[in-house]
């Protein structure tokens, strides 16, 4: 951390589209008073079937953005790119900014605080291959049975359809899959997905633990900012939300809300143009 970061500038924020807002809606619940930018690589959504060498150079690009604009610290609300970038970015944003992915926190979480023994994940395609929470989970040397599924669609399906019947069907199909059957907890691995959380615990008719990361990832980034005595005492007075591709169709932006639960002003940001 250098001398010039300041507790008044904002955290940054990232995903590949809009359901990195889950998050966000979580963290300005819990940290008000802090200013913050999100952007949303709406012009390459969705990050999950992409190449890691591509899902990184994005990140690269955004954070050397989001790094211009002075964050003091820059969250990547994206498992997707948690899962493949973030060691790269650490590397690349170095003393310039606190760094955090929504992977560790939940790991952290889970260390501490989950008795579970047979926890299912659902999660894009990249995250799932990339093996990242299996590895992580098994370190912990819990004795941990962890069985990870892609659902490849989910996140598409939720950002064109929002909680539509379409959308349970989808989860139907998926969550049937022998991999995802008697166990005590789903992780919710892709930042997308908190927006059907119920339909999903319905489907298991309430009987395990559906897990959501949003606010343990909020409390992870509270904690950090505390530890570099950067917490904002007040303020918050700026909130810009970004998308590097437009898409001014009612649905679009009508469905932002189910992401952050209110209504925002989402801006174009030209970084691919
Ligand atoms: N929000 C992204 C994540 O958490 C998934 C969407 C995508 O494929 O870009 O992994």
């Amino acid at each position: 951390m250098t001398k010039k970061n300041k507790a008044s500038q904002a955290i940054g924020i990232f995903d590949s589209g809009v359901g990195g807002l889950t998050v966000t809606h979580a963290l300005v619940k819990l940290l008000p008073q802090e200013n913050i930018i999100y952007f949303g690589d709406t012009a390459h959504y969705p990050y999950g079937g992409k190449s890691v060498a591509a899902i990184q150079s994005y990140s690269i690009k955004i954070a050397h953005m989001l790094l211009q604009q002075e964050c003091k610290l820059i969250l990547i609300a994206c498992n997707t790119a948690s899962s493949v970038a973030y060691d790269l970015l650490k590397e690349y944003i170095g003393s310039k900014a606190i760094v955090i992915n929504v992977i560790d926190p939940l790991i952290s979480w889970i260390k501490n605080e989950c008795a579970h023994k047979k926890i299912g994940l659902i999660g894009t395609k990249q995250t799932v291959s990339s093996n990242i929470y299996k590895r992580k989970i098994d370190e912990l040397g819990k004795g941990i049975q962890l069985s990870s599924y892609p659902t490849g669609l989910l996140a598409s399906a939720i950002e064109e359809f929002g909680r539509h019947e379409i959308v349970g069907n989808l989860l139907d199909v998926y969550l049937a899959h022998p991999s995802l059957q008697n166990i005590e907890a789903l992780i919710l691995a892709c930042t997308h997905y908190p927006v059907v959380k119920d339909k999903i615990a319905a489907f298991y008719d309430h009987k395990i633990e559906v897990i959501d990361s949003s606010a343990i990832v909020a409390q992870a980034v509270q904690e950090e900012l505390k530890i570099a005595n950067l917490l904002n005492p007040d303020g918050g007075h700026r909130r810009q939300f970004y998308i590097s591709d437009y898409d001014y169709t009612e649905s679009f932006v009508s469905g932002t809300k189910l992401f952050f639960d209110e209504d925002i002003n989402l801006e174009h940001y030209p970084l691919w143009d």
